[in-house]
């Protein structure tokens, strides 16, 4: 068989997509795997963590700052605009969940979109409910603080040990759930299969009966769950794959 012969996804065929930090890599945005974890020697775990933002906000916005300023600077390849095409023809049949927080799939034109991890131009008061607001500002120096209640602000991001909005996980749910009866396809792209819950998905989707495709540069830990898995780089494979 053609490794890259596309999937049926014509007639009732629904398709589930996640992704990882591998999409965006082609648009110069480095993995985390790439980075060895580390950021200025510090461990990403000790920076994207409640932790973290407890003993050093400002360190903390730091990386978050520059991770702004970085992300305002790239555009999104090809990967991305394959799944925003694919979702042009399957509408409401597609849901895209993504762990990445660069936004480039909205960019990309992506709308039936959830973003398991957060949004790095989000920010939200870590004092009070107000919510979630845009924030593309670059906070070097000064602490950004809550114009409400005066606490400190924080980037709208699911750190380590912190866990996802509910209403995210419902989405997702939803979705499986309106799958029940029919064709379904569960489709990875560019994610080591590490971070749970979004590294149990495709577990979950293959007991529920959906076909599963991984398209990854390298195998990743949950490599043999895939019953169909392309090597490659998303912004080559999915254009593809999906044509
Ligand atoms: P990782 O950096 O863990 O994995 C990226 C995967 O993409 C690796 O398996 C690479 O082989 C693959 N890859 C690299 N370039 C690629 C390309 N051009 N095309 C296809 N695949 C490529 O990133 P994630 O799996 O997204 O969580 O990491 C998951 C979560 O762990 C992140 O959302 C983040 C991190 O800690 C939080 O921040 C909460």
């Amino acid at each position: 068989m053609d490794p890259l012969a596309p999937p049926d996804l014509d007639g009732d065929t629904r398709l589930l997509v996640l992704t990882g930090a591998g999409v965006s890599a082609e648009s110069g945005i480095p993995t985390f795997r790439d980075a060895n974890g580390l950021w200025e020697q510090h461990r990403v775990e000790d920076v994207a963590s409640p932790e973290g933002f407890a003993a050093d906000p400002a360190l903390v916005w730091r990386f978050y700052s520059l991770r702004r300023e970085a992300a305002a600077q790239i555009v999104p390849n090809a990967g991305h605009a394959a799944l925003a095409d694919v979702e042009r023809r399957l509408g409401d049949r597609f849901l895209l969940a993504t762990q990445n927080v660069d936004g480039l799939h909205r960019v990309a034109g992506s709308e039936r979109l959830v973003e398991m991890h957060g949004n790095l131009f989000t920010s939200r008061c870590a004092g009070c409910d107000r919510p979630p607001f845009e924030d593309r500002v670059a906070h070097h120096g000064t602490l950004p603080r809550c114009d409400r209640c005066g606490g400190l602000l924080r980037p709208h991001i699911v750190w380590f040990g912190e866990a996802l909005d509910p209403a995210v996980l419902a989405r997702i749910d939803a979705f499986i759930a309106g799958c029940k009866g029919k064709r379904w396809i569960f489709l990875a792209a560019g994610t080591s299969g590490a971070v749970y819950p979004a590294a149990g998905l495709v577990d979950r989707c293959r007991r529920l009966g959906a076909e599963t495709v991984l398209v990854n540069l390298e195998a990743p830990e949950n490599v043999r769950s895939f019953g169909r898995v392309v090597t490659g780089r998303s912004g080559d494979v999915l254009p593809r794959l999906l044509r």
